[in-house]
């Protein structure tokens, strides 16, 4: 497919940092709608980006945004929302209702959505339930769709190893809801090249793609393997499923979010996948590459660093 340009909503947070960085290398033009201009100013030093402060939720807007595109990528997504129910569902199902609307009506057939891996009309979460009523209207749609079904994403600027990090350099223990969880984390770089790889892939059009790393591990031992990549081994406390429940609730009371009842909700299922990556991308390893970020002043990460600023091809 000869495609050019690319609207990419939610393409301001972690995720959508790296679609774009690839997608600028290209010879494409891409717009990226925000709340907050200020929250994307990295992105707006990158050639061929336009960065637009927009109301993604304003019909009107929406249709400007996707006016002459010819495809729509939609990362858009929440994991806490202080609205609960009423906010998930804006994110994950209202919006997705609207830009599939805006296309169809502007004539653009190619979209690509964000999911996640658990996305379930019946699941436990929220989270899950409204990223599952989402897939279901992208599928009925009439557009040229792709559903993408990651695992939790790691990388530099993740929320998810730097925190598990931050957590062990404060605390001489770490107590740890839902500790048997399984999960298989997938590298943010990996993430970002299967989107910007299907964006033009006809033969992805009307597939959903699971996106795992290579590894499955539980959550006591990606804690366990943070603190021995970061120097600060601690203790792992595992809770219980009432004791999971009464941190989240407590957590859930801060500022700022750590953990809500609804995550820990979600983690009341495994996060897996049997499927293989797809078009041909080889994932990369928690162990193969977050030392270049996590990783203490020994040898071993420094080895890392160098190695992970090789090209891809080169280092693996
Ligand atoms: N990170 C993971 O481990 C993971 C795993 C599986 C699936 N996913 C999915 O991947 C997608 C991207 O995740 P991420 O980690 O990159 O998230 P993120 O860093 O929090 O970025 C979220 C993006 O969505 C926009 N956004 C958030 N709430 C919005 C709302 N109510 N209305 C309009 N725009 C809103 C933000 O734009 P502004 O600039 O306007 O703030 C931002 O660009 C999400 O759909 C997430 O559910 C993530």
């Amino acid at each position: 497919m000869e495609l050019k340009n690319f609207c990419v909503i939610g393409g301001s947070g972690f995720v959508g940092r790296h679609v774009l960085h690839l997608l600028a290398a290209g010879s494409c033009n891409v717009r990226v709608p925000t709340r907050r201009r200020e929250r994307a100013k990295q992105l707006i030093l990158l050639p061929n980006v336009e960065v637009v402060e927009a109301n993604v939720h304003s019909d009107v807007e929406l249709a400007n945004l996707v006016r002459g595109m010819d495809a729509v990528v939609n990362l858009v997504g929440v994991l806490h929302d202080a609205r609960g129910e009423r906010g998930f569902a804006q994110a994950h199902v209202e919006l997705p209702r609207k830009i599939i609307a805006a296309c169809q009506a502007g004539g653009v057939r190619r979209y690509v959505h964000m999911s996640a891996l658990g996305a379930a009309v019946n699941g436990p979460s929220q989270y899950q339930r409204t990223k599952g009523a989402a897939e279901a209207l992208v599928r009925a749609s009439s557009l040229d769709w792709t559903i993408f079904r990651p695992s939790v994403i790691f990388g530099r600027d993740d929320n998810f190893l730097n925190l598990f990090a931050l957590l062990l350099k404060l605390q001489p223990a770490m107590f740890l809801a839902s500790p048997n969880t399984r999960f298989q984390p997938v590298f943010v770089e990996d993430v970002a090249r299967a989107f910007v790889h299907s964006i033009t892939d006809v033969a992805a059009c009307g597939k959903s793609y699971d996106l795992c790393g290579p590894r499955v591990y539980t959550l006591r031992e990606l804690v366990a393997l943070v603190g021995q990549m970061t120097g600060h081994r601690r203790p792992i406390i595992g809770l219980n499923a009432a004791l999971s429940y009464l941190q989240a609730f407590a957590l859930e009371l801060l500022p700022v979010k750590l953990m809500t009842r609804d995550n820990y909700y979600s983690m009341k299922v495994d996060n897996v996948s049997a499927e293989p990556f797809p078009f041909g991308i080889v994932p990369a390893a928690i162990e193969a590459v977050a030392p270049a970020w996590l990783g203490n002043d020994s040898p071993r990460a420094r080895y890392s660093r160098y190695r992970n600023r090789m090209p891809r091809e080169i280092a693996h």
